[in-house]
């Protein structure tokens, strides 16, 4: 972005990035997953490994692993394999008699461990910086478990049960913290402001298709303002960036190609159907350095931030 493009949509409106909220109002643990968004010096390692991640997976591989052929994300149905092997294999180490049991869900444990690193490392790919910093946390305290519990297996294996209970002790110590950090992105994936594109990426006046993690997003630059909806129509899942724009008395309007329903850009209200139901709409900004970035919006909030 030029500088003055830049100036330009500093006028219009662009605003910087808000701070974070004092640290001191919460609690230890979100304190320091807030300081992990924070550290940029992560980006050093965050950033070519994600780009490595990114060149190194196909298209179809990517999809796959993100579980696009589900409908659903993949990464936290294969996470609880393993999570559930292990903590029953600490549990039954208090159950007399039962250490070959243990020794069983160990190993499947781990060997659950490879699909559930593999989605794991392809949704991270895709994510913006801070949760990719959070997430390098959350991958090294998932691989230090799987490494504790592939020890605690040795450890039985050669016949020193008490200190193979102690590792696999340590290993669920290291999967709940990996658990946590792991919350703390998907819950600021949702509720967060996420980098969508530059703002000069977007032609002025016409309909843009954008990707934000698992969701597709229909978006309008006019000027220095930017509209977003979600891309599928909510009647029948009609792409609405191949729709048609028209500025009227409901303010800029778009019209699915499918069959008609017509939504407000602002806030995704039904103009005509035959959708009866809102489309889901998404707050947008402009931040320094021209980087539009966007958050799910709620009905009883205006569309955009100006
Ligand atoms: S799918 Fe959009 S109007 Fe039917």
């Amino acid at each position: 972005m030029s500088s003055s493009q830049a100036r330009l949509f500093r006028r219009r409106g662009g605003r910087s990035r808000t701070s974070r909220p004092g640290l001191g109002l919460l609690s230890a643990p979100a304190g320091l997953a807030g300081r992990l968004e924070d550290a940029e010096t992560l980006d050093r390692v965050t950033q070519p490994l994600a780009e490595a991640i990114r060149r190194g997976l196909p298209a179809g591989g990517r999809d796959a692993l993100h579980g696009v052929w589900a409908g659903q994300p993949v990464h936290p149905a294969l996470v609880a394999l393993p999570l559930g092997f292990w903590t029953s294999a600490t549990v039954l180490d208090f159950v007399p008699g039962s250490g070959r049991a243990s020794r069983v869900l160990l190993a499947l444990g781990l060997a659950g461990t490879v699909p559930a690193a593999a989605a794991g490392l392809a949704d991270w790919s895709s994510l913006h910086r801070e949760q990719q910093r959070v997430g390098l946390i959350h991958a090294a305290s998932s691989a230090g478990a799987s490494a504790l519990f592939a020890a605690s297996l040795a450890a039985r294996m050669a016949g020193r049960d008490s200190g193979g209970r102690l590792l696999a002790l340590g290993g669920l110590a290291a999967v709940a913290t990996g658990g946590f950090l792991g919350r703390h992105m998907a819950f600021g994936l949702g509720a967060g402001w996420h980098d969508l594109c530059r703002v000069y990426e977007l032609p002025d006046g016409r309909l843009a298709r954008r990707r934000l993690g698992y969701l597709t997003l229909t978006v309008l630059r006019q000027g220095g303002d930017v509209l977003a909806l979600a891309d599928q129509c909510a009647h029948l899942g009609g792409p609405l960036h191949q729709g048609s724009v028209a500025d009227g008395e409901h303010g800029p309007c778009v019209t699915c190609p499918w069959h008609g329903s017509t939504f407000r850009l602002a806030d995704g209200t039904v103009v005509h159907g035959p959708a009866t139901a809102r489309q889901p709409a998404f707050d947008t900004r402009v931040v320094e350095g021209g980087m539009v970035q966007v958050r799910p919006s709620r009905p009883s909030r205006r569309a955009h931030a100006r």
